[in-house]
């Protein structure tokens, strides 16, 4: 059978992390996590002691890393210049680093090239902001991932044990404001992308609702 391409886009806390690692798990396709490269970068800069709002800093940084995926007793490792920084980059500090380098068109262009070519050949499953509109944009399957704010910021909430409920929101909205209203590539759902709306949904039944849109597609 062939193998699909596949793109997940959405934002933060939207639950598309989780439903494509198990859309790649159940298909055994490839899984990967663009977020997480943003993410790297955003820890070099931190460490870096420079700024994530300096364009040329974190784009020298981001041409700068070497990024690799393992799978590791069925979990995603992200290596970046062999050092594995899976644990590392999942926290908010890293997140909102993330979000500010992804902003700089520099950055974003250094990314590119690895992720188109992690998508070639298919039989993989990516997910990001602009995976369907920019990085993958004949993908043969799109979803649209969605969930109310409040939502969202009541899951990420239960995830960080000690957080205050109204500032996970206030940083939710904020990262989604700056995801979306940045000029390169902003976070927006493709217009051949399938709109999932998560809000009141399982994660399984979101699972088995993207897992029946390839089997469509798989038909045709
Ligand atoms: O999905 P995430 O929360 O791990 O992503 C972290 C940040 O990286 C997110 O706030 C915006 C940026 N990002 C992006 O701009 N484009 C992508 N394809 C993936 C993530």
């Amino acid at each position: 059978m062939r193998e699909l391409t596949i793109a997940i886009d959405g934002p933060a806390s939207s639950g598309k992390g989780t439903v494509a690692r198990r859309v790649a798990e159940s298909l055994g396709y490839a899984y990967v996590d663009t977020g997480a490269m943003y993410r790297a970068v955003g820890l070099h800069t931190l460490r870096a002691g420079a700024d994530p709002t300096d364009p040329v800093a974190t784009t020298g940084i981001a041409g700068s890393l070497h990024f690799g995926f393992d799978w590791h007793k069925g979990q995603l490792r992200i290596i970046v210049d062999r050092e594995d920084v899976t644990t590392a980059i999942r926290n908010e500090r890293v997140g909102g680093a993330a979000s500010a380098v992804a902003v700089h068109p520099g950055v974003r262009s250094a990314l590119l090239q690895t992720q188109r070519d992690l998508g070639a050949g298919g039989g993989v499953v990516m997910d990001g902001r602009d995976i369907g509109t920019v990085v993958l944009p004949d993908a043969d399957l799109k979803i649209f991932l969605d969930a109310a704010l409040e939502e969202r910021a009541r899951r990420r909430h239960a995830e960080l044990p000690g957080s205050v409920l109204d500032e996970v929101r206030g940083e939710l909205a904020a990262r989604d404001a700056q995801d979306s209203g940045r000029r390169t590539a902003p976070l927006r759902q493709a217009e051949d992308a399938v709109r999932v709306d998560t809000t009141g949904h399982t994660i399984d039944e979101v699972v088995e609702r993207v897992l029946g849109l390839v089997h469509e597609r798989r038909g045709r």
